[in-house]
């Protein structure tokens, strides 16, 4: 069964919102494979967005993640990956969907509430960088 990865980001941990965030997720049929909370370091930051390295909001995107802790969880389902993006809506929370977890908890481009992986194989990448070996 296919595997996304989905990051709680610091926003919504400081708002309190973590358990109305993972309701909606198992209402929608999610299983939570795994879960962790931690604190991102400059480094594994770096490492897991390696692919803004460079873009305008880089710096901006790293500061706020490494600004408190974060819920890492490992969901799965049929088209997981695909399903759990409709679920949290556009990147840019004004163009989000009613319903959805942007659209509720983001706060701006930068704090969108939540990351997901954008394809299988960068989900088992992404899930990797997460959670190692576990
Ligand atoms: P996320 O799904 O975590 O992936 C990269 C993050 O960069 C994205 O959500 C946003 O929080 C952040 N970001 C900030 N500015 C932009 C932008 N102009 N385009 C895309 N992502 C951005």
């Amino acid at each position: 069964m296919e595997q996304t990865l989905l990051l709680i980001k610091p926003n919504v941990v400081r708002k309190n919102k973590i358990g109305a965030v993972i309701s909606i997720l198992e209402d929608r049929g999610l299983l939570i494979k795994k879960m962790r909370m931690l604190i991102m370091t400059k480094e594994l930051a770096g490492k897991f967005y390696a692919v803004h390295t460079g873009k305008d909001f880089y710096n901006r995107l790293v500061e706020f993640m490494t600004s408190g802790p974060i819920v890492a969880i490992v969901l799965e389902h049929d088209n997981c990956v695909a399903y759990v993006r409709e679920i949290i809506g556009n990147t840019n929370p004004e163009k989000a969907a009613e319903g959805t977890i942007r659209k509720l908890y983001a706060d701006s481009l930068t704090e969108n509430a939540v990351h997901a992986s954008d394809s299988p194989d960068n989900a088992k990448i992404e899930i990797g960088i997460i959670f190692g070996e576990d």
